[in-house]
């Protein structure tokens, strides 16, 4: 008997203890969950290039509509509240597309010199094809002239893979986040598997192109031309690194919830492995304020709170997608890079200190990718928590 009211004791006691803890895991992400206004503002109200309106409209989705964000149940299937502000932003990114198809291009002079930005809009332009029946056609007609430009009009590098410039060949970490999930998400909709398998094929070449060793594990450089052979940029930047985590997990998670999530298992387990080697090689370069360096190597080393929350997003994420994978050693430090990023908000709702978007080794006073990555970040942590 003894034994037994023994287990019993500590079986209670243990589910005691993971109660009081999940309470504690939820008033940590309450304590800030009321900064998300204000950081959404700083978000909309700034002047957007083709890739920032990208991925604005991802943290505005995954934040009011979670259920059509790839990290839902059935993210594919119609059935959820309408998307309004996401179709919203994808609506003025169809209105700028540009002849060739890409999308967010008619501002100012035009065309920005990026294959794959434009197609950052991509995911929320084809949830508008199941999600706004008044204007079907139009979406559909404008996610097909973006995918046409990436399948048939941008230029390839020697490998094969789309380069991520318009009149160059080029890889830069930055296009694993623009152009792939939207590949993932377009043949998800259209139940195309080999528009999906080159989501999957396009994110190894770009890795195959841009890992090297780091002082900490091996991670990605952020830009290497294949017409000169040459990195352009051989540093290990931290929002890059960002980038291509967060573009893995956006095709990783847009393949688990298409019909092909058991013929791709061997695809999903790679771009899962791919993730946490950036996770581990971001996460053990992190600053004493606990934040991921502007460049983990081969640049400035200042805590920058936008490749942080990036990453943070993703380590998240990962905890529902993969848990046997992103164990709590990962959502611990999820945690303390979160209440760093947080912990300088001021009253506009700006997330500092970050990099200046377009100058990668100075800090910036405004960064649309890092509001926007906040954003994802409180969203990935509501959602893990159960919030
Ligand atoms: C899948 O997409 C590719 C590329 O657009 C196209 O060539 C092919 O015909 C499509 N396959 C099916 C079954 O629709
Ligand atoms: C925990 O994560 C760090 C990177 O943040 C990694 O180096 C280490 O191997 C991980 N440990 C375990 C037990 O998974």
């Amino acid at each position: 008997m003894l034994p037994h009211l023994c287990t019993v004791f500590s079986l209670v006691v243990a589910s005691a203890v993971a109660q009081s803890s999940q309470i504690d895991r939820v008033a940590a992400y309450k304590k800030h969950a009321g900064m998300a206004a204000k950081i959404r503002g700083a978000m909309i109200g700034s002047i957007r290039t083709s890739w920032e309106q990208g991925t604005a409209a991802e943290a505005v989705l995954q934040q009011d509509n979670p259920e059509y964000s790839v990290f839902g149940d059935n993210p594919f299937q119609t059935g959820g509240n309408t998307p309004v502000t996401t179709l919203q932003f994808a609506l003025s990114a169809s209105v700028r597309q540009s002849g060739d198809g890409r999308l967010s291009q008619l501002v100012g002079d035009g065309a920005d010199g990026a294959a794959l930005d434009g197609a950052s809009a991509g995911p929320h332009v084809v949830l508008g094809t199941y999600t706004d029946s008044n204007r079907k056609s139009y979406w559909q007609s404008s996610a097909d002239a973006q995918l046409n430009y990436l399948l048939n009009t941008a230029p390839r590098t020697s490998t094969g893979a789309i380069s991520h410039r318009s009149t160059a060949k080029e890889y830069w970490a930055d296009g694993m986040f623009m152009g792939f999930p939207f590949l993932a998400i377009y043949g998800a909709v259209a139940d195309n598997q080999t528009i999906v398998q080159n989501a999957y094929d396009q994110c190894r070449l770009y890795r195959d192109a841009l890992l090297i060793d780091g002082p900490t594990g091996k991670l990605w450089a952020h830009i290497f031309s294949d017409d000169t052979q040459q990195f352009s940029d051989q540093g290990l930047w931290g929002t890059g690194n960002g980038w291509a985590a967060l573009g893995m997990q956006h095709v990783q998670a847009a393949i688990l919830k298409s019909q092909f999530a058991s013929s791709m298992t061997a695809q999903t387990d790679d771009l899962s492995a791919w993730i946490k080697e950036i996770l581990d090689g971001t996460f053990a370069a992190l600053t004493s304020d606990n934040l991921v360096p502007d460049y983990v190597s081969g640049g400035a080393n200042f805590g920058d709170a936008s490749a942080s929350a990036a990453l943070a997003a993703v380590a998240f994420r990962g905890a529902s997608l993969d848990p046997s994978v992103f164990t709590s050693n990962y959502t611990d430090t999820a945690v303390n890079v979160a209440n760093a990023v947080l912990s300088n908000v001021d009253n506009l709702g700006i997330v500092s200190p970050l990099v200046d978007p377009i100058n990668w080794g100075d800090v910036g006073s405004l960064s649309t990718e890092g509001q926007a990555f906040s954003l994802m970040m409180l969203a990935a942590w509501r959602d893990w928590v159960g919030a």
